[in-house]
């Protein structure tokens, strides 16, 4: 089967709803930030710092290229991985990309517990990432309107909201079980 690529803003539960879908579907997992960051023993972090965003840009579009050649893969892109070179076109030739639209709300309130290890947004109080998330959003949207397929994914919380999240993907979008 083709890849399957998760796309949408930091926050918007590509991991969290990937890992559930590969786990009833047995699917492969990956998470694109792990992967980066196990290739390049270096935190997501630690490679904006060393090579700046450019080199971390150039990395992720080389481990997109390689994570897509595996078989039944869900794959949870960055945040920002559709938005450069022609990263979007390209999973679009290759797979099913699929962008989960999360309200503003929920982005927020995720991002405010996660915005430790994300270096975008790592040093912005509470207001700063409400602004930065809604005009980051506007800028990201034309790429991530491309996607083949749009999915609400607000409701990711609890185990129980996550396996149902999961579930409704599944069926959506018929995804075989492997
Ligand atoms: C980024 C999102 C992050 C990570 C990096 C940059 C972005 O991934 O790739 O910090 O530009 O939106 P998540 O969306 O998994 O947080």
């Amino acid at each position: 089967m083709r890849p399957i690529f998760l796309i949408g803003y930091m926050g918007c539960g590509k991991s969290t709803l990937g890992r559930s879908v590969a786990a009833l579907t047995g699917w492969q997992f990956i998470d694109l930030d792990n992967y980066i960051e196990q290739r390049f023993h270096r935190t997501v972090k630690e490679i904006f710092a060393e090579y700046g965003e450019d080199g971390f840009r150039k990395r992720e579009r080389a481990m997109l290229q390689e994570v897509a050649d595996f078989e039944n893969v869900i794959v949870a892109c960055g945040g920002g991985t559709p938005c450069f070179f022609d990263n979007m076109e390209w999973m679009n030739r290759q797979g099913t990309t699929v962008f989960l639209d999360t309200s503003i709300d929920k982005l927020h309130t995720r991002l405010m517990r996660g915005r430790h290890k994300r270096p975008l947004i790592a040093d912005k109080s509470d207001k700063e990432l409400l602004i930065f998330i809604r005009e980051a959003l506007e800028k990201r949207m034309p790429y991530y309107s491309q996607a083949e397929k749009r999915f609400i994914a607000d409701l990711l919380d609890s185990e129980c909201e996550k396996s149902d999240t999961a579930r409704r993907f599944i069926s959506e979008f018929n995804i075989p079980s492997i």
